[in-house]
């Protein structure tokens, strides 16, 4: 199959978070299954042409939007071996520090910087003569190519035989916006009304996405549920449910090639499932790197986006509560994202400088050294699609701590001291006293030698490879054709 993907961000040429790791992982796993794979990226500042060796493409792309046609650069790149990566060159709209905001906020014109880059990636597949099978689009930010599919591009031979999929990694990011942005879509008013576009009188892409798409999927079976109800699909949860016939969960995968204990360079010592040694070294690399005490002590980690979604400020209060009661544990964080969590957080390592850790900032590198240094991972999410860091925690032997939501829930089994089954801890409710007993407990195994190995060694045996993903998606591709 010829399937091209479209999306705002992929590793590693643009990334904020889960989306980029799919984006790159999930392409490259098709087309090691055989498939010839398409990527298109706006090409955002942070986009060196240079070191990803990108040519432009000799033929300027005429992109129609608003009342006319604004030009853009196609650029073209052979540093990812198996997949063809476009870059949609357009300086006015991408070529801005940061990718939806500057400083965490957003830009006023993302409506139509998108609208824009759906509409561009359309005229270049047309331009490049790539006649494609599947579209498979990513979030909002590309949820408007299965509306313009049946529109502007409805009669256009190329795409005779093409058909959209959409995958919603996040249903709290939903692109919501005002009414005149149809002018930018170059969509009539007739597009205004409740069965097309309007939602509470602004126009939703995420909407049109669900609306118009051959088929939706969502990255975990989990939340393909949850999405369904209010807690989780918000406002939209009553569309997502009248579309749920063509609605599919797919939970991530694992890049084992980029997250391996035995072979990742990022961290100064390797480690394996028979030959853990390295990763009590790694233990005292992180404890270094933070200034704590090196001690065999339980030290717990996160990296994280620092946002109400990831239920960052429960896990403050429960830390606060924690580190008071419990002198034998530390904790170490890397994050960026919302000041007053970041706050917060500066308050806890003030009160207890040789328990708390904290890095602010994006640290790819010190990522690895937290999934192989810690002994527990905690992921305390209100909501969770798929969730990667608690996978790449297991492949290092670090025991996820989550709450029993999306995709932590599919992938995260309760450990069972009397059969010994299961890789990890979870907890239902969104609640600090549900996450400070299931640390407790988890703390308490970690006193027991002989448990705590058996646990180590369970985690390290869960797989989910993006080949197993990509089998699932691939038969999806071929049902929909
Ligand atoms: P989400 O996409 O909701 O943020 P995921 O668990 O799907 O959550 O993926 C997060 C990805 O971003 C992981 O690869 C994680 O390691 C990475 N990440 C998040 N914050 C940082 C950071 N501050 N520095 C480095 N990597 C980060
Ligand atoms: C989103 C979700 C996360 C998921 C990622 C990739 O950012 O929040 O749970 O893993 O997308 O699908």
């Amino acid at each position: 199959m010829n399937i091209t993907f479209i999306t705002s961000e992929a590793y590693p040429f643009a990334k904020t978070g889960g989306l980029a790791d799919y984006s790159y992982s999930l392409p490259k796993a098709l087309a090691k299954r055989g498939h010839t794979v398409n990527l298109f990226l706006p090409r955002y500042y942070c986009v060196d042409k240079i070191k990803y060796n990108c040519s432009l493409i000799d033929m300027p792309l005429a992109v129609p939007h608003n009342n006319g046609i604004r030009w853009s650069g196609i650029y073209k790149s052979d540093y990812l071996n198996t997949i063809n990566v476009y870059f949609i060159e357009h300086d006015d709209f991408f070529g801005r520090d940061g990718l939806y905001d500057y400083h965490g906020i957003p830009y006023g014109d993302n409506a139509e910087r998108f609208i824009y880059f759906n509409r561009a990636t359309l005229e270049a597949l047309k331009q490049l003569a790539i006649v494609t099978d599947i579209i498979h689009c990513n979030d909002w930010q590309t949820a408007l190519i299965p509306l313009f599919l049946r529109t502007h591009y409805a009669h256009e031979s190329i795409f005779k035989n093409t058909k959209s999929v959409l995958t919603m990694h996040n249903a709290g990011y939903q692109g919501v916006f005002p009414e005149d942005v149809l002018y930018y879509m170059q969509l009539s008013d007739e597009y205004f009304v409740p069965e097309k576009l309007s939602f509470y009188n602004k126009i939703n892409f995420l909407k049109a996405g669900i609306l118009y798409a051959d088929c939706l999927t969502t990255v975990s079976k989990r939340y393909a549920q949850e999405i369904q109800y209010p807690d989780y699909g918000y406002d939209l949860a009553p569309i997502i449910k009248q579309n749920s016939s063509k609605l599919f969960g797919i939970l991530n995968g694992v890049d084992y090639e980029q997250w391996n204990p035995e072979h990742d360079t990022f961290i100064p010592y390797n480690f394996s499932i028979n030959y853990l040694s390295g990763k009590k070294k790694c233990k005292h690399a992180l404890q270094d790197y933070f200034s704590l005490n090196k001690s065999n002590i339980p030290l717990l980690g996160c990296i994280s986006r620092l946002t109400y979604q990831k239920g960052i400020d429960i896990l403050i209060d429960t830390l606060d509560w924690l580190l008071f009661d419990e002198p034998e544990v530390q904790f170490v964080l890397l994050g960026s994202g919302e000041q007053w969590l970041i706050d917060r957080f500066e308050n806890l390592r003030r009160l207890y400088p040789d328990k708390v850790g904290v890095w602010w900032g994006y640290n790819e590198k010190l990522a690895h050294l937290i999934e192989a240094g810690c002994d527990f991972y905690v992921m305390p999410s209100r909501y969770e699609p798929s969730g990667l860091n608690q996978m790449y925690s297991m492949a290092y032997g670090t025991i996820p701590i989550v709450r029993a939501t999306g995709g932590l829930d599919d992938s995260v089994i309760e450990f069972n001291t009397t059969d010994i089954t299961g890789n990890g801890f979870k907890y239902k409710n969104n609640d600090m006293a549900e996450l400070y007993s299931t640390i407790r407990y988890a703390l308490k195994i970690y006193n027991n030698s002989n448990l705590m190995q058996q646990l180590i060694y369970n985690a390290m045996s869960f797989k989910r490879s993006w080949d197993d993903a990509a089998q699932e998606y691939e038969a999806l591709y071929k049902n929909i054709r």
